[in-house]
């Protein structure tokens, strides 16, 4: 089968490589992809928004099948352009991916079907949104409705930064466009947890749940970014509470949108707080969580590209998922000055050394391009470092010992992931336990 996958970042390289697993792998283009995505098939210049071109490949390369990694495509319509042409894709369509590019109708939508999630408002003027926070004693929550890379989200202990932070997204404009509209909501605790599943409308396969970190620094402190570093299986969704997630979550959200338009076909990304209330949805996304993939896909022992297809023929019910019983543990390897800004250029050296010699690593490029014979930076998150082990410390010992051998000017990274749940394994059982799925 020939596959043309739009996307360039560590998310990409991780479903090119499982892609790439596949015996039914004829040929894999990218579009743009990166210096990972290159050694895997061709990499097509251009941007994975434009529509048109990723047309003109589809058709050029008598593609058979297109995955969409990221949600600006997804957002911009490329599925329903593809469905209109008649070739095959994988993803949400326009309207289905409003439950990621818009908050607001995300939240509305929660709010019809009784979704658990945290109370919340939306507003469009600052002068209405400083009278509400004004109001409240306890914590809030700011959010940016459109698209703002994971970024758009401000959470203030403070009630009075909630104000500060009104003003700066809908005053300031420090998001754009994107800050049009806020959503404020409830300051929720608990621990997090990213469940993934792929669905084509009807059946809905769980993928084992992700910890993400989406904060810069280690201790969960600094900025919010795309996403340092995960671990999978998270352990955090036991079979009871996955149950109850099935019924109150995915089950009417998955029949609202086939109701309102076609049925839900790709991922849906279900970003959850496990709180002392039961666990309440954060955020919809609809696409693969990034680092999430890269710690989820080489576990996974099910063919990826089977599954995506059987999602697109809408025969998901006849795919057994199996996986690895390994743990996986990913660490994201950034540019100095992420994510207010990074340096491209940067030449990287170690990768072969970090990569060399073990089945159980996987060096993901994320921002990654080859100049000349070298390979050097090109974005923010520059790699991801993924390790398997017999538990979270072992797969975490070795990720930590692999990212070392890496350098690049400015490099950082959280020295913290999956360090709580490593240390609980060390104590107590030496095996993961299954979750999700
Ligand atoms: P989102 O992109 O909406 O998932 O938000 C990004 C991150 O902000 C989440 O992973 C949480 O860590 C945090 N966050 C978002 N909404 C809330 C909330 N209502 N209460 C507490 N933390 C939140
Ligand atoms: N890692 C969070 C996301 O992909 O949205």
């Amino acid at each position: 089968m020939r596959v043309l996958l739009i996307g360039s970042g560590g998310r990409e390289h991780a479903i090119a490589h499982a892609l790439a697993r596949s015996p039914r792998l004829a040929a894999l283009f990218t579009l743009p992809g990166n210096a990972g995505t290159a050694a895997l098939g061709v990499n097509v210049p251009g941007d994975p928004c434009d529509i048109g071109l990723a047309l003109d490949v589809a058709r050029r390369e008598g593609i058979d099948l297109t995955v969409v990694g990221p949600e600006d495509p997804l957002a911009a319509g490329v599925v329903d352009a593809f469905q209109a042409a008649g070739r095959r894709i994988f993803g949400p369509t326009r309207h289905a991916a409003q439950l990621e590019s818009d908050k607001a109708f995300a939240k509305q939508m929660m709010k019809m079907l009784a979704v658990p999630t945290a109370e919340s408002r939306v507003f469009d003027t600052y002068y209405l949104a400083k009278k509400y926070i004004a109001t409240r004693d306890e914590g809030v929550v700011v959010k940016a409705a459109g698209l703002a890379k994971g970024k758009g989200v401000i959470v203030c202990p403070d009630p009075a930064d909630g104000i500060l932070a009104a003003e700066n997204i809908l005053e300031k404009k420090m998001f754009g466009e994107a800050g049009r509209q806020i959503v404020v909501e409830e300051l929720l605790l608990g621990r997090e947890a990213s469940l993934m599943v792929v669905t084509d409308g009807k059946t809905i396969v769980e993928l084992d749940a992700a910890q993400d970190y989406k904060r810069l620094r280690d201790g969960d402190e600094g900025p919010n970014t795309g996403g340092m570093g995960a671990y999978c299986p998270s352990g955090a969704i036991d079979a009871a509470t996955m149950r109850g997630i099935e019924s109150e979550v995915l089950v009417p959200i998955l029949a609202a949108i086939g109701r309102e338009a076609a049925p839900y076909c790709g991922v849906l990304y279900v970003g959850l707080m496990l709180t002392a209330g039961g666990p309440k949805v954060l955020e919809f996304n609809c696409r693969l969580g990034d680092p999430e993939t890269q710690a989820i896909l080489p576990r996974l022992r099910t063919d990826f590209l089977d599954l995506a297809e059987a999602a697109v023929e809408g025969r998901l019910e006849q795919v057994d998922v199996q996986w690895d019983d390994r743990a996986a543990v990913c660490v994201v390897l950034a540019s100095g000055g992420y994510p207010e800004k990074s340096t491209a250029g940067l030449p990287i050296s170690g990768l072969r050394d970090a990569a060399t010699g073990a089945e159980d690593v996987f060096v993901f490029h994320a921002g990654t391009r080859h100049e000349a014979d070298r390979v050097v930076t090109a974005g923010g998150r520059v790699l991801g470092v993924t390790a398997l082990g017999s538990s979270v410390a072992a797969a975490r010992d070795r990720a930590y010992e692999r990212a070392s051998q890496i350098h690049f000017e400015g490099v950082h990274y959280r020295r913290d992931i999956a360090a709580d749940v490593a240390a609980a394994s060390d104590s107590a059982a030496p095996d993961i336990s299954r979750s999700g799925g």
